[in-house]
């Protein structure tokens, strides 16, 4: 089952819930709906696939970084991913277990690599210069450091170019031709670095998990080469990047089950721990933007529908062409003419839409319309872009409450920047 659905008389719902409602109830802005249960349900897919592996999910905070989102996940038995400092900082205090947390990136800073070497979360080695800070902050915190090397496998994720991160020519991780030079210079460390694993991330939005396959393939080649020159690594990490149904066209699309099988056997055989590092597929069909309409207009030949919301609340149609489901929150009345239509937003620039040509009754002004599949790096993309202080959050509970679960930011707390200058 999925949280939003149509009533019987035509009325979006979240969880049996009527966004028209909630959207009467709240404050007048773009808000963030999510569903609580859907986000537990989505955990639940992924525990069944772990059934029989030992293994660790660690939630990309990057993809939403709620706090209460945060402490949902963290109560349902989720780690963390973390790509910096304040990451960190954000998941001890949504009480994750340090040793289910894994700290990645090409640049990670000294000082928030010292905290991770404090707090003893896992430790990715993306380059040379990395394994020296790594090194470094093991030095000052006192502390070993559990470290997982990232191997960039050069397996092509048939992705957008901009959320592609696996193969041989990016920024991320280090190529199977300097393997042995990273094992010496572990070697070289033995009071700071316990090499413990090996990761990969291959990319985002991945739609056919014999990519993941491929990569878990060259992966376990690599432990075996490891493991003969005599280190004890027990950690296969595959990252993220499952995919989910953007278009709800009903295309059938792999499941976390459907991943987890494909590498169950290979994981087994080595006897290994897997940790995967969904973001997009545990949380990004959990949430809706709610937009009200503004207005309707035609330029040339195209027809606009212009709503509150924005790319400044919402940037993946503009960053990266991505296609959101958007539809109305209440029936149109039966006269209603459909037309195609461009939706956008305030912003000034042409770059501002939400989406494009899509076949939407005429709607009327402030009807409620919403961008589906926002739980994913929407809302912790959001900027204030026009000063359009980023929206609140709510979600719908177990019981069909709603609850509140962020504030919205307001323009006080933008002249806060500039107190006492
Ligand atoms: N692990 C690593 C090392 C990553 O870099 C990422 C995402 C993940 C895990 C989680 O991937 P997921 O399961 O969410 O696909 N802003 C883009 C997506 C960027 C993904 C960055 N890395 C978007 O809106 O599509």
């Amino acid at each position: 089952e999925h949280c939003f659905s149509k009533s019987s008389d035509g009325f979006l719902q979240c969880e049996n819930v009527k966004v028209q409602d909630i959207m009467e109830s709240v404050e007048r802005r773009p808000f963030y709906l999510y569903s609580k249960p859907q986000i537990t349900r989505n955990v639940e897919a992924y525990k069944d696939a772990l059934q029989g592996l030992n293994s660790i999910i660690g939630y990309a905070i990057k993809a939403n970084n709620n706090l209460k989102i945060l402490e949902h996940l963290r109560s349902l038995g989720c780690g963390a991913v973390l790509v910096s400092g304040n990451e960190l900082r954000l998941a001890l205090r949504a009480g994750f277990d340090p040793t289910k947390c894994i700290f990645n990136g090409n640049g990670k800073l000294l000082d928030d690599l010292v905290l991770a070497a404090q707090e003893g979360v896992f430790v990715n080695i993306d380059s040379e210069f990395d394994l020296e800070n790594i090194v470094a902050a093991s030095s000052i915190a006192g502390k070993k450091v559990n470290v997982l090397l990232r191997i960039n496998p050069d397996v092509d994720p048939q992705v957008h170019a901009y959320v592609a991160t696996g193969n041989k020519n990016s920024k991320f991780g280090i190529r199977n031709e300097k393997l042995q030079w990273f094992l010496d210079a572990v070697k070289a460390h033995p009071d700071e670095l316990k090499l413990v694993g090996a990761h990969c991330h291959l990319g985002s939005t991945i739609t056919k998990v014999d990519i993941f396959r491929d990569a878990a393939v060259l992966m376990v080649n690599y432990i075996d080469e490891i493991r003969a020159q005599g280190f004890e690594v027990d950690y296969l990490n595959i990252g993220g990047g499952l995919g989910i149904d953007y278009y709800h066209s009903g295309a059938v699309l792999p499941k976390p089950m459907n991943l987890i099988d494909t590498v169950r056997e290979l994981v087994l055989s080595r006897n290994l721990n897997l940790i995967i590092e969904p973001g997009r597929s545990l949380i990004a069909n959990t949430c809706c933007l709610v937009n009200r309409v503004t207005g309707v207009k035609t330029n040339g030949t195209k027809n606009f529908v212009v709503i509150d919301g924005s790319m400044a609340e919402l940037i993946r149609p503009s960053l990266y062409d991505a296609y959101q489901h958007i539809e109305l929150v209440s029936p149109p009345p039966p006269n209603a003419e459909v037309s195609t239509f461009d939706v956008v937003g305030p912003v000034c620039e042409s770059a501002d839409f939400l989406g494009k040509e899509r076949e939407l009754p005429t709607p009327a002004k402030g009807a409620g319309l919403v961008v589906h599949d926002a739980g994913a790096y929407c809302m912790s993309m959001a900027s204030t872009y026009n000063l359009k202080m980023r929206p609140p959050e709510y979600w719908v509970e177990e019981d069909g409450s709603v609850a509140k679960i962020r504030h919205s930011e307001t323009f006080e707390d933008h002249m806060r920047f500039f107190d006492g200058l």
